[in-house]
């Protein structure tokens, strides 16, 4: 066989936990993402051949790097003989909290899914995004991967069964994210949690979780706001971003429905109602880290309802 042409594929940053839903709540913002072209040939072998953007920090090896393991995989799986050419362009900053490591194998997942016909649903591609993400950080967690693949909000009710569901987000919800310009470990957040919860924080926790849910069908703005509340992971994890309190603070009083840290940090995110609200609050976020000398990008989207895409296939 000959080389296939390159499949070019997109998928988006994502938010992960949504202060109450720890590995069970995700959503994708519409920009920025990864992009992975992918193309077939008879090797047998899956290469990287080139990585952009990434500084020279992110592995070549197929199986050291998410796109690559994503795609090995689902050769395997759909039990083709081919080998895959892989060029991955980061355009997720690394270890960022927007889940960037989910978005270079969910977008490699589409692209290799196109080059051979779409065997595959979007959802049983979810396996392989899975298995990426165990090698990126230990745990094959799907809150990012999910929402990166499917696009909308989404609700890991049980990540064995893959009972995923999608839930409707009123159309003025506005998603604020601020990547500040530290580094952190995706693994070494998730070492960091308590292993035990006390009943009192679990009954709280739950609480949001469902309130949340509500808030999102119900077009209730302020039961959103209410909900984004998390005595599990931000206790633990607030230590790791510099000002994230003030950070917190400031994005409420500048009328955010409220505030947490995006998948396991550094960046934050806020909701807000409607565009206007959202520039507002991105710039006092921004701004509050600037103060205490640390640069941050500023990211608003509304809730990406698609996710993924194929983006060219010549
Ligand atoms: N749910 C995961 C965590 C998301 O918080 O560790 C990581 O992006």
């Amino acid at each position: 066989m000959k080389d296939t042409n390159w499949i070019k594929a997109f998928a988006p940053a994502t938010v992960a936990n949504v202060s109450c839903g720890f590995d069970v709540f995700g959503f994708a913002l519409h920009h920025p993402g990864d992009e992975v072209h992918v193309r077939l040939n008879d090797s047998g072998n899956v290469t990287i051949t080139k990585i952009t953007g990434d500084n020279n920090l992110l592995p070549h090896e197929a199986h050291l790097n998410t796109c690559g393991v994503a795609v090995q995989q689902f050769l395997q799986a759909v039990n083709l003989p081919y080998g895959a050419e892989i060029n991955l362009h980061k355009k997720l900053p690394l270890g960022s909290g927007m889940g960037s490591s989910a978005a270079s194998a969910v977008a490699a997942l589409v692209a290799i899914n196109h080059a051979t016909g779409n065997k595959l649903s979007k959802k049983e591609l979810l396996p392989f995004a899975m298995e990426a993400e165990r090698i990126a950080c230990g745990s094959a967690h799907a809150d990012n991967v999910a929402p990166a693949l499917l696009g909308g909000f989404v609700l890991i009710r049980d990540k064995e069964t893959l009972d995923i569901i999608n839930i409707p987000a009123p159309p003025e919800l506005m998603a604020v994210v601020i990547h500040p310009h530290i580094e952190i470990k995706t693994s070494d957040a998730r070492q960091a949690l308590r292993k035990t919860l006390s009943l009192g924080d679990a009954v709280k926790q739950w609480g949001n979780t469902a309130g949340l849910v509500a808030g999102l069908m119900k077009e209730d703005y302020e039961l959103i706001g209410r909900s984004l509340e998390d005595v599990v992971a931000e206790p633990v994890r607030a230590i790791f971003i510099p000002g994230y309190y003030n950070v917190k603070q400031v994005a409420l009083q500048a009328g955010a429905l409220g505030c947490g840290i995006s998948g396991s940090g550094p960046s934050v995110f806020a909701y807000c109602r409607g565009e206007a609200n959202a520039h507002a609050v991105a710039s006092a976020m921004q701004a509050a880290f600037q103060e205490i000398h640390l640069k941050a990008d500023s990211y608003i989207s509304s809730i990406n309802s698609d996710g993924a895409r194929v983006l060219s296939s010549k």
